[in-house]
């Protein structure tokens, strides 16, 4: 079934078909959008602006025209036009009110299974074996873990595959400085700090040190000869960083697919260079393998070394045509910091001159500056995930304390759990993806504001006013009797009708944020609703229509906090 947007869409395109001919206006131009004040209706349209200007018309004109006889779907009761040329489109009450208590019916919400039969990968968190994640890394897992959870929930076949940095030059280095310098203890202790240190102190070693660099080459050579003992060494650091990530990823609530690391991909390094260079599209510049983008604006992008190794370019090339082999996806997801979009530009120019038409999209995103102190080391940039979650854990309890004194100790702890996570994913996701983001904990773990716990709060209040009834009055009403009385009841309908379009706009723009953002303006006028409009002391008949509007409200609330990866714990 076709979302509000798109019926409306849809009736507005007929209209300019018929009457100004099918090249008129571009699709994005005619679509429709939430009216920005109530005194606008409740969506409006601009399409008379750009058609009048290419029509050389005055816009009211051409908005006039452009209605007479357009073939409005049941939801719309009236329209205007307004000022320069607007279309104020105003929703019929009863429509709102049928929809909401649909939607209190349908397990689904009402969205559409829009990608039934469509297939995805997704590639994101993605961090480095030896290295502890940074925070690209953590953003990259909580922004690439609500897409998947919003795609898969849309009915696309979702393979989430953590592409691991388990390959390369940078091997050798720490077989090297582990067989020296490793300190078992600390390894036991803290093993990817440990290697990392290792890694550090060989890596320094071979800066000054030319022989030294020599025996870690002789090592990569072993490594990629697979000498079983190189080999036994390099499995272990993979094994070791995978349970460290994996430590965070439960806390998370995250799960893959796949965990397959670059090393998967090193057989079919060599062919793809064969390839590029049989198609010509690779050619040697200074006993390298290049291929040069000049027609796309780009640098030249190396695929193989002088030194005849691999890098990271001819990796993602290789992934790119085993993903495509093995699972035909429509659409390939990468989610990382935005220090790597010319490499994702030159990966994609490449993907398209061989031919491969997959969708290739690169969803990168800004920094994010955290508190300051013990999360984030010297550099500022890798930061000690853990500590930070367990502070925002110790935070939340003290809130969740002060929230449900009477509630048992254990649950206030499994509470505080859900809202102290829920607190540190939605900062990130809450914010334009694109945009530098200054974490703090007063915005983070506001009850107010545009917070998790805001949201987790409207939630467990909703369920008490439920539990209220149920002690008081009786079992739930039927899901049928639901009318609009209200101002305020209206405007919760208003935008209970949108969900559906906002999660597949938050989709398709990759941006977590929208959803984020329709969330917190929903439960914003549901508080005012719940604290201006009488619910159980309001007369039978009303009462139990306001009590479905609320629980209707709760199931979008619920549905959207956990697309975001948050929980909603039943009290807080
Ligand atoms: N391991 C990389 C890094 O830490 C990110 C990998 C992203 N995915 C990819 N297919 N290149 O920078």
């Amino acid at each position: 079934m076709a979302t509000l947007e798109e019926q409306l869409n849809g009736a507005l395109r007929d209209a300019v078909r018929e009457r100004f001919g099918t090249q008129a206006v571009a699709d994005q131009e005619l679509f429709v959008q939430p009216a920005t004040s109530e005194k606008f209706g409740d969506l409006q349209c601009n399409v008379a602006m750009p058609l009048a200007r290419r029509l050389g018309r005055a816009p009211r004109e051409v908005a006039a025209g452009l209605l007479e006889g357009i073939r409005w779907p049941k939801c719309v009761e009236r329209v205007e036009i307004a000022g320069p040329g607007f279309i104020n489109i105003f929703l019929s009450e009863k429509w709102l009110a049928g929809y909401c208590a649909r939607l209190l019916q349908d397990e689904r919400c009402l969205v559409p299974e829009v990608g039934a039969g469509r297939v995805v990968v997704m590639d994101y968190s993605s961090p480095n074996v030896a290295k502890p994640m940074h925070i690209g890394h953590i953003r990259s897992t909580v922004i690439g873990s609500a897409l998947d959870r919003m795609y898969r929930y849309l009915g696309y076949r979702v393979i989430a595959d953590n592409h691991i940095g388990d390959w390369g030059t940078q091997f050798g280095i720490l077989i090297l400085g582990y067989r020296h310098f490793v300190d078992q203890e600390a390894l036991r202790r803290s093993p990817v700090e440990e290697l990392e240190r290792v890694y550090a102190a060989s890596y320094a070693k071979a800066r000054t040190d030319r022989e030294w660099m020599e025996q870690a080459r002789r090592e990569l050579v072993k490594l990629q000869r697979a000498d079983p003992e190189n080999l036994a060494l390099w499995s272990r650091f993979v094994q070791l960083s995978l349970q460290e990530f994996e430590r965070i990823y439960r806390r998370l609530g995250v799960r893959f697919d796949l965990v397959r690391g670059e090393s998967y991909y090193r057989d079919r390094l060599s062919g793809i260079v064969a390839m590029l260079k049989e198609r010509g599209l690779a050619r040697e510049s200074e006993g390298a393998q290049v291929v040069f983008l000049e027609e796309e604006g780009l640098p030249p992008c190396i695929v193989q070394k002088r030194d005849g190794g691999f890098n990271y370019a001819t990796t993602d090339l290789a992934t790119i045509e085993s993903r495509i082999q093995e699972f035909s996806p429509q659409k390939i997801l990468y989610v990382t910091d935005e220090r790597q979009q010319l490499h994702f530009r030159q990966i994609f120019a490449i993907a398209r001159r061989v031919g491969w038409n997959t969708e290739l999209v690169h969803v990168w995103f800004g920094l994010m500056r955290l508190p300051e102190g013990t999360f984030s080391t010297r550099e500022g940039n890798v930061i000690r995930l853990e500590l930070l979650l367990d502070e925002a854990e110790r935070r939340a309890l003290e809130i969740v304390r002060q929230t449900s004194p009477s509630m048992p100790e254990d649950q206030q702890e499994e509470v505080a759990r859900a809202v102290g996570i829920g607190a540190v994913k939605y900062a990130d996701l809450s914010q334009n993806p694109q945009s530098t983001v200054v974490f703090t904990w007063d915005k983070a773990l506001s009850l107010e504001g545009n917070s998790a716990p805001y949201l987790q709060y409207t939630c467990a209040r909703i369920q008490s006013v439920l539990d209220k009834y149920r002690e008081t009055i009786g079992p739930l009403p039927s899901a049928e009797s639901l009318e609009l009385t209200h101002p305020q009841e209206r405007r919760v309908a208003v935008r209970l009708v949108r969900f559906a379009d906002v999660v597949l706009r938050s989709a398709s723009r990759y941006r977590p944020n929208l959803l984020a953002d329709y969330l917190s303006d929903l439960a914003k006028e549901y508080n005012t609703f719940y604290q201006n409009v009488p619910f159980l002391k309001s007369e039978p008949g009303v009462r139990e229509s306001r009590i479905n509007l609320c629980r209707a409200t709760a199931a979008v609330l619920r549905r959207g906090l956990t697309l975001l990866g948050i929980e909603t714990p039943r009290r807080i």
